[in-house]
């Protein structure tokens, strides 16, 4: 169970943070709250660059992947702090990340109100129509008295609030199962199964089981991601230690929405350029995670050039390159002809990486064609200046949503 826990002040000594570093240390067995400083997110406003949104886009992602998320409230002048109502302003403002998201209220205040208005102003703000969150009823937790009720190494010593919280926070984890389950297709997505798992698709070429499509898709050395023709981010390819993290939360959302701030204009080049049918392919190559990766777009179109999305083609080359750097293709025969490049190397010294059954060598019969890029007319990307060398769009123009490193879709580097 993923909790997002926003301290809902600005101040760098906060009594609401004790209160939720204390939920995340007495709760752990529970849950896995992370918890939030509102403070890093620019003021809102209307008219704040896209480009400096980013911190409130990693904050949108956050909330959209967990499960529920506590707004703890200070009491200011019997209301909510400014800087929680800004924060709470970029959560609804063109969004919907808080849309029926499991919420639940917490408070500390000097007061023997115990953030008691407060509160109630942060109720009724979760419930309107641009937040349209999942309020837990009731349960309040009212910690007045701040100063007197923690003691020095910030544990929540008044027994009788501690035994309310413990009662509401477990409410607050019920009340989350409840819509956990809502939907059928939502319980079983985490479980990694087709909905109609004996069902099959007929191809030209053969037919696969939709186990087999899903396990494909698992298995190949890329990830895979799908925009669709209306701009929303519609599929993406399961498996483990994607280069990028995608998550179910972002399924139908505008892919400006899904993308980091800066990286939106980029995104929406290529997109419109295949939208256009002015290019076919992108490609970039990036440092990823500490290595190489290859990242290659491709409008996707219909039998008659209809364009029907953009895939996103993403995956680490470093092995390929290894193997090339360590001479792998030195020694090893043309599969097509079965002339090796050394003349006097004996045929099994293709044996490392020969398939063992047919003899022939791992290498591609078609190493001499063209790669997708080019043969699209596209030039492969310059990978030393980190400009595209399609779009000549530079890639340091944009960040990465957790930790700053490239992000292919992006155009972010990592150097
Ligand atoms: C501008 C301002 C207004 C405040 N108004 C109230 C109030 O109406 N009721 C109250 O109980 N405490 C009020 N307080 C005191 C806060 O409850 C106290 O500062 C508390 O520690 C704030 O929570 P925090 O420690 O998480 O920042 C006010 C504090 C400030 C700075």
């Amino acid at each position: 169970m993923k909790i997002l826990a926003l301290v809902g002040t600005n101040a760098n000594f906060s009594y609401n943070r004790i209160l939720l570093q204390f939920m995340k240390k007495h709760f752990q067995q529970m849950a896995d709250i992370e918890i939030y400083e509102i403070s890093k997110l620019p003021a809102f406003g209307v008219d704040v660059p896209l480009s400096e949104q980013t911190e409130v886009w990693k904050l949108k992602q956050k909330v959209k992947a967990a499960d529920g998320v506590v707004f703890s409230t200070p009491e200011y002048d019997h209301g909510i702090p400014a800087a929680l109502k800004s924060a709470t302003e970029w959560l609804s403002y063109h969004t919907e990340v808080l849309k029926h998201k499991p919420v639940m209220v917490v408070g500390v205040s000097y007061g023997r109100q115990a953030s008691a208005r407060s509160q109630v102003q942060m109720r009724q703000i979760l419930i309107s129509p641009d937040c349209d969150a999942n309020l837990l009823p009731g349960n309040e937790v009212l910690i007045g008295g701040a100063s007197r009720v923690f003691s020095k190494d910030g544990r929540l010593i008044n027994a009788e609030m501690r035994d309310n919280l413990e009662k509401c926070f477990t409410h607050f984890i019920e009340y989350i199962q409840v819509f956990k389950n809502i939907t059928k297709e939502e319980a079983e997505m985490p479980i990694k199964r087709p909905t109609i798992s004996d069902a099959y698709i007929n191809f030209p070429t053969g037919r696969l089981t939709l186990k087999e499509v899903q396990q494909i898709f698992s298995t190949i050395p890329f990830e895979i991601d799908l925009v669709d023709s209306s701009d929303r981010f519609a599929w993406y390819s399961d498996k483990p230690n994607r280069e990028h993290v995608r998550s179910v939360a972002s399924l139908n959302e505008p892919v400006t929405e899904c993308h980091p701030p800066k990286a939106v204009p980029i995104v929406m080049q290529i997109i419109n350029s295949f939208r256009d049918g002015k290019k076919d392919v992108v490609t970039r190559p990036l440092w990823m995670n500490g290595h190489r990766s290859l990242i290659q777009y491709y409008a996707l179109r219909d039998v008659d050039g209809h364009y029907l999305g953009t895939i996103e083609f993403t995956g680490s080359v470093e092995y390929i390159l290894n193997l090339f750097e360590n001479g792998g293709w030195d020694q090893n025969p043309d599969a097509t002809t079965g002339a090796s490049k050394h003349d006097d190397a004996p045929a099994d010294a293709a044996a490392p990486v020969a398939g063992a059954s047919t003899g022939a060598s791992e290498s591609s019969a078609d190493d001499d064609t063209a790669s997708p890029a080019e043969a699209a007319g596209t030039p492969a990307a310059d990978s030393e200046d980190g400009d595209d060398a399609t779009t000549g769009a530079s890639e340091s123009g944009s960040v990465d949503a957790d930790d700053e490193t490239a992000d292919a879709s992006t155009g972010a580097s990592e150097n």
